[in-house]
């Protein structure tokens, strides 16, 4: 299958999406390389050995690779876009579910995307005049507005309705999915968004997903935005990533409003994307962390936007991101501060933005200083226990002798009170120390084992997010005797060790077979499915539900060998042994199945 995938996706047409290759020696193309910045061409193309390798940046492979790296992509996903970029059904035989699933979010974006072309038809029709001469107003270029796909709604109950149905969308289940649409009491649909400007919202790939809509006067509510829907979940897409994916900058700026992200798109502040709510979540932090090491959060003046920013931090930092805090002066957000002073300032604002420790120490002492008098007793507290939350000893000293001097106290004692309250949280630390400690597991081979649906899904999630292993607690034994079990111990391995990325796993099962399957390919489609069994809900609560129902399939599975051995048994001590470990077993799956919760009973399945 992937060697199908390779074949039917010819690399120099694949990189002609992203790149220009207009120079050519004997047997290459070569243009401007895309994943750094360059001014004369060193990324080349063998069409003949259907590889890419740049001579500045030495990124290189094949056209899974490609994808891999210009999408961020994980290598099942890779594949599984470049099957559908050439026609290729990936087979999916047994999943009828999945398949109606996928067929339907398919039809959503379908609508959304119609949606979308009906209001920028709106938007350039005559109808449009007040809105395009408020946009123009409030300093947006037409270009600008065309880019980032802006509409109208018109001041109509089932403008969008009507269209959408001539066009053939008739089912109301699916249009009331769509999140465009709402039902009256009179049972009818209506449009949810009527006279305002549109923002359609995209996703990574540039396809259009929900929308958010703008009075142009003073009524309330100032948005609407489209609710949560199959191919919708507000706190997992970034507004304007598609565009600022490829920035080429080493840093992602985070504005809070569309309009904000739009305005500094036009300055050429093209790293930008919005959050379009106010604080950050866990799965957006992942996302960025896809594109970036380093973000600038860029939050309004006000006070709602000054607290996003704190609860955001710690959500980018637990990510591994680099944080630092743009602060835009009193008043003012990203978008009417670049309009009244210029990219060159808010540039400025920029390279001034603080670090994330500064940024709380600043906060903390903003939040001490009553009637423009700091109260040095709540300041040193807050500050101390900001301090102690920093894990590293040497960036703990330097900011204590700081704080030393601001306090006028000696380092020693700062210090001091830092580790009184470091100490408070060490046994957590301790305990967190020992559930990573790895048993080691005898290698069996036993190529004809089984293997459960849930143990592939357990790999794949924690292939995609391999920082699971720090708050599951799970196991080799936990998965099926054999190959399965050595691949697990394997990765949880490294994933401990932080050395796990997602298209190792395909690499670490190279070479073997379950049940005459090769395992590879078993897992390469389990994560090409993990988006969509996954994609909308936290990852952590889905693995730790998946780990539950493993084991309890595992200790189903150890009762049944237990009762088949006793009919089989005539020594009265293996009889009583095997009994003692029936009602153990029994109990296990008990305790199991209480913390669990009821669940509704499905069938067992063996892949
Ligand atoms: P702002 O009120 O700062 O709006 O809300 P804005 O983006 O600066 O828009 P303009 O400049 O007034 O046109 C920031 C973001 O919060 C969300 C929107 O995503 C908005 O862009 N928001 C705000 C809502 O969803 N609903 C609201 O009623 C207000
Ligand atoms: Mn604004």
């Amino acid at each position: 299958m992937i060697e199908d995938v390779k074949a039917q996706n010819e690399l120099v047409s694949v990189v002609e999406q992203y790149v220009r290759l207009d120079k050519r020696s004997s047997s290459n193309l070569f243009g401007l390389c895309p994943f750094h910045a360059e001014k004369t061409p060193s990324f080349s193309v063998s069409p003949t050995k259907q590889i890419y390798y740049c001579f500045g940046c030495h990124k290189g492979g094949d056209v899974i690779h490609f994808i891999m790296d210009i999408e961020k992509m994980s290598y099942p996903d890779a594949i599984r876009y470049l099957a559908e970029r050439a026609g290729i059904q990936i087979p999916e035989p047994d999943d009828i579910e999945w398949q109606a699933r996928q067929e339907r979010r398919k039809r959503l974006q379908m609508i959304c995307l119609e949606a979308a072309r009906q209001f920028y038809r709106n938007l350039i029709s005559p109808h449009g005049e007040r809105i395009r001469i408020y946009l123009q107003n409030r300093g947006l270029h037409t270009s600008t507005s065309t880019r980032f796909g802006l509409g109208f709604a018109l001041d109509e109950w089932d403008g969008l309705l009507n269209h959408l149905k001539g066009l053939g969308y008739t089912d109301e289940e699916e249009l009331l999915q769509s999140g465009l649409f709402k039902r009256g009491k009179n049972e009818h649909l209506y449009d949810l968004f009527r006279n305002r400007l549109m923002f359609p919202i995209f996703d990574a790939m540039g396809r259009i997903i929900a929308f958010g809509g703008r009075v142009i006067d003073d009524s309330m509510p100032k948005y609407i935005n489209s609710p949560e829907t199959p191919i919708y979940s507000k706190g997992r897409h970034l507004y304007a990533l598609n565009l600022a994916k490829s920035s080429k900058q080493n840093h992602l700026l985070i504005v809070e409003g569309y309009m904000d992200a739009i305005a500094l798109h036009q300055a050429g502040i093209r790293q930008t994307v919005a959050s379009l709510g106010t604080a950050l979540t866990e799965n957006q932090a992942q996302l960025l962390r896809k594109y970036t090491e380093q973000v600038i959060i860029a939050y309004d003046a006000d006070a709602a936007g000054q607290a996003a920013t704190l609860r955001s931090l710690d959500v980018l930092a637990k990510k591994g991101l680099k944080v630092s805090v743009l602060q835009v002066p009193d008043g003012q957000d990203p978008d009417s501060y670049i309009r009244d002073y210029g990219p060159e300032r808010f540039h400025a604002l920029m390279d001034r933005s603080l670090p994330l420790l500064d940024y709380k120490l600043f906060s903390a002492k903003k939040e001490s200083t009553i009637n423009g008098e700091l109260d040095p007793i709540i300041y040193q507290e807050q500050a101390c226990a900001i301090l102690a939350r920093e894990q590293n000893a040497i960036v703990r000293e330097l900011y204590a002798n700081q704080l030393a001097e601001e306090l006028q106290a000696s380092p020693e004692s700062v210090l001091i009170e830092i580790d009184r309250r470091r100490n408070k949280g060490s046994d957590e630390t301790a305990r967190h120390h020992e559930a990573v400690q790895q048993e080691k597991t005898t290698i069996r081979t036993q190529p004809d084992s089984a293997v459960t649906r849930e143990e592939l899904y357990l790999l794949g999630l924690i292939a995609t997010e391999p920082s699971l292993v720090q708050t599951i607690d799970i196991s080799p034994e936990d998965f099926s005797k054999g190959p399965v079990q050595n691949l697990a111990a394997e990765m949880l391995k490294r994933a401990n060790s932080g050395d796990l990325t997602p298209s190792m796993l395909i690499d670490l099962c190279e070479g073997q077979t379950i049940q005459e399957k090769p395992l590879p390919d078993l897992m390469a489609r389990v994560c090409m499915r993990l988006e969509d069994l996954f994609g909308q809900q936290d990852l952590e609560k889905a693995a730790e539900e998946q780990l539950w129902k493993q084991r309890k399939k595992k200790l189903r599975c150890r009762l049944d060998e237990i009762r088949c051995d006793l009919g089989t048994v005539d020594n009265p001590e293996q009889q009583t042994c095997l009994k003692n470990e029936l009602l153990e077993v029994t109990r296990q799956l008990t305790r199991l199945k209480q913390k669990m919760g009821p669940e509704p009973e499905e069938k067992e399945s063996k892949t």
